[in-house]
């Protein structure tokens, strides 16, 4: 398993349902590490194998999993399959899957716990909706996507939570500084168990906001979405 507290800063690009081979090729040539900080890929499942990750700063990470470990289900990939093809990471319960995919804590609870059992670490996504912030819900909904969505086997070793409020996810909107430190120190006080964990910060994350939010003071690095789908951008975010 990654030791996580190698490095000074996590970043995770999402690529969602983007790109392609040749899209894959010219990122990784381009592509500038830091070695101070550890950055995760996570592009379409079937182009993980075209990823060379032979480097202690780069991983690869799936975007999902199947909350099954193996049988009669479909187009699923188990996290097995995942260790097998030396998937170090795998999101878990992103919004978009929660909102299209009818993602649940409890199986985001199994999903984790499958990784876990397979040495993968979960980047486990929570975030709160702008109507829920409005209504002041914020702390309720975290605090039940991780009371319910987090199994026991989870520790700050072998899993990542990624605080990531759903009106910020491609709007440009985000948060004050003020209010992502909070969040992620209600998240890491929620629980004794949850103080050491990395909590990565996404939303809107690009070039001109990065630095100031992972310097703050409870952020372990960001997850991206759009702004990772530009090699130069995303230089500059893990640079
Ligand atoms: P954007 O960076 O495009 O807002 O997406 C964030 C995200 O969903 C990463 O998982």
């Amino acid at each position: 398993m990654v030791n996580l507290d190698k490095y000074s800063s996590i970043f995770v690009a999402n690529w969602k349902l983007n790109g392609n081979s040749s899209f894959l090729k010219d990122y990784y040539e381009k592509l500038k590490l830091n070695s101070n900080n550890c950055t995760i890929i996570c592009p379409p499942s079937i182009y993980l194998k075209s990823l060379k990750t032979n480097n202690e700063n780069l991983f690869c990470g799936a975007q999902d999993i199947s909350s099954f470990k193996e049988g009669a289900y479909t187009g699923e990939l188990s996290a097995s399959m995942l260790k097998d093809n030396n998937v170090d990471f795998c999101l878990v319960g992103h919004s978009e899957r929660r909102q299209h995919f009818s993602e649940t804590n409890s199986s985001v609870n199994s999903k984790i716990a499958n990784l876990i059992e397979q040495n993968i670490i979960p980047v486990i996504c929570v975030g709160e909706t702008l109507e829920q912030k409005d209504n002041n819900l914020t702390e309720e909904i975290l605090s039940t996507q991780i009371k319910n969505g987090i199994p026991n086997s989870a520790n700050y070793k072998n899993a990542i939570i990624a605080y990531e409020p759903v009106w910020a996810i491609g709007t440009g909107l985000t948060p004050s500084l003020d209010e992502i430190n909070k969040v992620h120190d209600l998240i890491k006080n929620f629980d004794q168990k949850f103080i050491n964990f990395k909590v990565l910060y996404g939303g809107s994350v690009k070039s001109e906001n990065s630095k100031e939010i992972t310097e703050l003071s409870r952020v372990d690095g960001c997850l991206i979405g759009g702004a990772s789908l530009k090699v130069e951008e995303f230089n500059k975010i893990i640079s």
